[in-house]
């Protein structure tokens, strides 16, 4: 297992192209789903500096709260509410360029101001979301999407 994260640098494409394989290495052969989640919401906190990077995953009819970085979080949202319970509902990742043109935007802190929603989506039913937030509008783009639906295929494999 890597111990430690190598720095990752260059353009955030390169970036995503050097961190997969060391995401894969950190949890090979690490069975706990809470285990893999949290090493991988710090190792992209710790690469990108994005202002909140972590995962929700589904309990009942609700996402609950899981393994994060970043500031305290709401714990718990309805299906189809916010931008994470509407990408649930839809089972389609959600960019949003500027937060305060999302009717419904969950503010967990005013501070985020873009956003990207994930869902993690095992045996064609979604388990759970990937959320990242950024304090600085359209952070994210479709390499963003691109590589963050990469690694959450991946790791609906592993958990
Ligand atoms: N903004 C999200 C809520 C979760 S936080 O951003 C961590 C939403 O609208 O669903």
């Amino acid at each position: 297992m890597a111990e430690v994260l190598n720095i990752v640098v260059g353009s955030k494409e390169e970036k995503y192209i050097t961190l997969i394989p060391q995401l894969k290495a950190l949890c090979e052969g690490e069975p706990n789903r809470v285990a893999n989640l949290a090493n991988v919401a710090a190792a992209i906190k710790q690469t990108f500096d994005y202002y909140w990077v972590g995962f929700y995953l589904v309990d009942g009819e609700e996402l609950v709260l899981a393994p994060f970085q970043g500031p305290i979080a709401c714990t718990r949202i309805k299906k189809g509410r916010g931008v994470c319970g509407t990408a649930w509902e839809n089972a389609e990742t959600i960019l949003v360029d500027n937060v305060d043109d999302f009717p419904g935007h969950i503010a967990c802190s005013s501070l985020s101001k873009s956003e990207i929603v994930v869902p993690l989506i095992k045996n064609n039913e979604v388990i759970g979301v990937f959320d990242l937030d950024h304090d600085l509008v359209k952070a994210f783009d479709e390499i963003d999407h691109k590589y963050l639906n990469e690694i959450c295929l991946w790791l609906v494999s592993i958990i």
